[in-house]
């Protein structure tokens, strides 16, 4: 599937019929060569849009997979820069990819230390020890119950005044093939999660924006968009896709749980 050296279908299938976790362990090897990774013209987009909020000194990749983010994080953080994920076998992608560049680094350039940690982005272990989180391709796999606690943790580990930040892709139309695509992957993957067991989460659908700002405001954020100009508009001139920047408050405390 993808390319030749991408994962089989019947691997796919495997990876889907197991946990979030289990199923990232086992595409890990192949995850580079799969779009599920995210393009370098996102990376980019994000990088250059968040590079006149800085300067920056220690990021946190929040579900880094094998180290997409930090790569965006590198160019933005001074001292450090950590990756977070609960599948193992990402995480070694991810050390033995950072390694391989580190061997070789730009004539003069002195990057910040990276570091990679297993946890569950629901419990992460941390302190309020970041001023930049990012997040890209993950939310997926979260379910919209899930996301006031995910938004606290995220909100707990940011020193105030830090910001949280990720790209959000407007969602197709009804009258493109894409938005049937989506719909056709998440009615397949709530069958499968009825009659199967360990859920894999992965719904396209369940991460709407109006929520998301909605969420994020109660977790004690102060919540801003901005356009990635790199991806263009839709024909009723809004973006089509966009960053969020949920920046947590100066001397703010988080709000109780509800
Ligand atoms: C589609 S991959 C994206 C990886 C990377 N951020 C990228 O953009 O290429 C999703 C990642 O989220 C991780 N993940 C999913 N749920 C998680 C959770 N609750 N805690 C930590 N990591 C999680 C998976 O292990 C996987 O590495």
């Amino acid at each position: 599937m993808f390319s030749p050296e991408g994962p089989t279908l019947r691997e796919l299938a495997v990876q889907a019929l197991s946990s979030v976790e289990r199923g990232y362990d086992l595409l890990a090897p192949k995850f580079d060569h799969t779009p599920f990774r995210t393009p370098g013209a996102v990376l980019e987009a994000v990088a250059k849009a968040l590079d006149p909020l800085g300067p920056f000194e220690d990021g946190l990749d929040l579900c880094c997979g094998t180290g997409a983010g930090t790569d965006v994080l590198a160019g933005l953080c001074h001292r450090s820069v950590t990756g977070v994920d609960f599948s193992a076998g990402m995480l070694d992608v991810a050390r033995r990819r950072a390694a391989v560049a580190g061997e070789r680094p730009p004539a003069g350039a002195e990057g910040p230390g990276v570091a990679w940690v297993r946890g569950d982005a629901r419990a992460l272990p941390f302190t309020a020890a970041f001023d930049l989180v990012v997040s890209f391709g993950a939310f997926g796999h979260f379910l919209p119950r899930e996301l006031p606690g995910l938004f606290t943790q995220v909100h707990s580990v940011l020193r105030p005044g830090g910001r949280f930040a990720f790209p959000v892709l407007a969602p197709p139309r009804p009258s493109s093939p894409a938005f049937w695509m989506l719909l056709g992957f998440d009615a397949v993957m709530r069958v499968r999660n009825t009659v199967w067991r360990p859920p894999f989460v992965m719904y396209y659908r369940a991460f709407r924006l109006g929520l998301v700002l909605d969420e994020l405001t109660r977790a004690g954020f102060t919540v801003g968009l901005r356009a990635l100009p790199e991806f263009g508009w839709r024909a009723d001139g809004s973006p089509r896709a966009r960053l969020v920047v949920a920046r947590r408050p100066d001397g703010a405390t988080p709000p109780p749980a509800a």
